[in-house]
């Protein structure tokens, strides 16, 4: 097992990374579930896939798990999942020193944070992830939300998790199409400020993803252990070293957007075009030699995930994607910073973007580059 600290000032926590967690759920979880009922949050299939487990972990210790099942999929991150948690957790007497287990990937674990963060002003909250997505990003760092109509993630709070346990057996019961996805965000550390990451997931990728479990475990606590560092620095975003974890999420929000949200485009598959995106309008800008911008988008095309906009079918110009891009929520005072590079694995937060240049960029990709 691996176990990566994340040092934030006053509310430090720990990662754990290893095959077998949720079975021993109780014995990392000492001292933190003080009473005998335990409120759990998951989602139907992860239920299906891991409720006994947890089940038989919690009631071989004397405990009783509360379960609340919810649907799966992203419009569970509703104000109407959201009032009807907090109302289950209140009906509950859930106090602010208990803690609550988010049983599940992004959805479950951004929406039961969240939950977390505004019952009686706060109470605690587990992470138990199981998509490769939620492990190396999501569950780690204390981003919580839930989606408004005018998009994703746009009611939230910074909330911190007491404990992230990371099973690794969990992804085994993935889809192979979801288990890419959440490759993406892998390589995205790489792609930020880790060359040799790249290198290394270059040479060991596919049989990582082919199953390889040594090579996942190295994967995902490597990739924790990037966030942390980030996580600790900038906890709130404030700096811009945080920002920097949002490489490929402008221009994949925009696709996300254009394709309605739905499985045509995972947000993994949106995130890994995205850094193409972002590698080739780095070097259409000068900022990184075309050959680089190439080779992540070999790297992402030979792993199985989108690296060409002109196969999507969209049917849109590049206007029409850049216009998704003035509903994000990091616009500032009317201009997008953009997360760019001046190579592989160095990403840089660009402050000068103008969008009708990015539209004229979109245009190009769209016919075929
Ligand atoms: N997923 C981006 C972040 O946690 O900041």
């Amino acid at each position: 097992m691996a176990v990566i600290p994340v040092d934030i000032a006053g509310r430090p926590y720990e990662v754990r990374v290893g095959a077998g967690l949720l079975a021993e759920l109780v014995e990392h979880c000492r001292g933190r579930l003080r009473k005998r009922h335990v409120p759990i949050i998951t989602d139907a299939n992860v239920h299906r896939a891991w409720g006994e487990v947890v089940e038989t972990a919690l009631r071989g210790s004397g405990h009783e798990p509360h379960w609340r099942i919810l649907p799966a999929g992203e419009t569970t991150k509703s104000w109407e999942e959201l009032a009807a948690t907090v109302n289950w957790l209140l009906a509950n007497e859930v106090e602010r020193g208990d803690h609550i287990l988010a049983l599940g990937g992004g959805v479950i674990g951004d929406l039961t944070g969240f939950a977390a963060a505004i019952v009686k002003r706060g109470c605690h909250f587990i992470q138990l992830p199981t998509s490769l997505l939620a492990q190396v990003d999501s569950s780690v760092g204390g981003k919580t939300a839930i989606n408004a109509p005018m998009g994703k993630n746009l009611v939230g709070a910074f909330h911190q998790p007491s404990l992230v346990l990371a099973d690794l057996a969990a992804l085994d019961t993935l889809s192979e199409r979801e288990l890419r996805a959440g490759y993406a965000e892998v390589v995205k550390y790489g792609l930020i400020g880790d060359p040799d990451f790249f290198a290394w997931c270059d040479a060991n990728g596919a049989a990582m993803l082919a199953g390889d479990a040594s090579l996942r475990e190295y994967a995902v606590a490597h990739s924790v252990a990037h966030k942390a560092r980030i996580v600790a620095e900038d906890e709130r975003e404030t700096t811009g070293t945080r920002a920097l974890l949002n490489l490929g999420h402008t221009f994949g929000h925009a696709l996300e957007a254009e394709t309605g949200f739905s499985d045509r485009l995972l947000h993994g598959e949106a995130v890994a075009l995205g850094m193409v995106l972002a590698a080739r309008f780095s070097a259409r800008r000068g900022l990184m030699p075309r050959a680089s911008a190439e080779h992540v988008a070999r790297h992402f095309s030979e792993t199985g995930l989108p690296g060409e906009l002109s196969t999507l079918g969209l049917g849109c110009d590049g206007k029409a994607l850049a216009a998704h891009m003035l509903h994000d929520k990091k616009m500032d005072a009317g201009t997008l910073p953009f997360v760019l590079m001046k190579g592989i694995g160095h990403a840089f937060l660009d402050r000068d973007v103008a969008l009708d240049e990015v539209a004229a960029f979109l245009d190009e990709q769209l016919a075929g580059g």
